[in-house]
């Protein structure tokens, strides 16, 4: 393990593409929806490394507009997990001061999920600790389109990086420093197209079940040895 001291700087957002599940689960001899369970656990890991690290916001994808072409049982199947999960840990999320908040459409998600959500978010919404962010349902082009369709019906003639910025589901989140994808693959899906214009990567072949602690201390430390720039020179 590294040495936790040598920490200096931590990024204020992280958001984590959650990927890996199923080929954990698969190199197991397990099911899928094994993965899945498992994943949650990894959830758990990360939400208190990052409370641990003084990280302000995670943001999580869970659930992209694409997801919903996997076999109906596994998409229910993650439905009723995550609900059942909210509903359980709801409390001890709100007792830890964690404000949960989802980003994505809830059209089209079960009304069970969606009442849970809404308890969740309005049980910690006044919590001043950790920013939990869940991306359910979430497609970075389908909220970049839906801002621009609510500004036009708004009749805002003057669209600025601002306006558009305001219409998005991530309104008053700061954009993500770090972007962590487990699993090997390179590349974003369809996640915070928009808001990760300035975003450092962090690429990791570990399947998301295996992702605890210790490897986000390693993307943390990773992260530390980054220049940014945006767009400028460095000092
Ligand atoms: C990717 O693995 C993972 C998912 C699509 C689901 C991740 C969701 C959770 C762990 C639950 C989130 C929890 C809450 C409480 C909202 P994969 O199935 O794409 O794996 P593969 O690429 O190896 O097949």
């Amino acid at each position: 393990m590294k040495d936790k001291a040598k920490l200096k700087v931590v990024p204020e957002h992280i958001a984590i593409i959650m990927d890996g599940n199923g080929r954990w689960a698969k190199k197991k001899g397990l099911p899928r929806i094994a993965g899945h369970k498992e994943g949650l656990n990894a959830v758990r890991a990360v939400v208190k490394a990052a409370r641990k690290y003084g990280v302000k916001y995670l943001t999580l994808y869970s659930f992209s507009t694409e997801n919903w072409k996997r076999p109906e049982d596994e998409v229910r199947f993650l439905f009723h997990l995550m609900d059942e999960r909210l509903r359980k840990e709801g409390q001890q999320l709100h007792k830890n001061n964690v404000k949960v908040l989802f980003i994505g459409k809830r059209d089209g998600l079960p009304v069970k999920l969606v009442k849970t959500m809404g308890w969740v978010e309005r049980q910690t919404c006044k919590n001043t600790g950790l920013n939990l962010i869940f991306a359910i349902n979430y497609g970075s082009r389908q909220e970049i389109t839906d801002a621009v369709k609510r500004i036009i019906s708004s009749g805002e003639k003057d669209i600025t990086e601002e306006t558009i910025e305001k219409n998005l589901y991530t309104a008053g989140i700061p954009a993500p420093d770090l972007i962590i994808r487990t699993s090997g693959e390179k590349r974003l899906s369809n996640f915070l197209l928009w808001q990760a214009a300035y975003t450092e990567l962090y690429f990791t072949p570990i399947f998301w079940p295996d992702f605890k602690e210790d490897e986000f201390l390693k993307a943390l430390f990773d992260y530390q040895r980054r220049k940014r720039r945006f767009g400028g020179l460095s000092g």
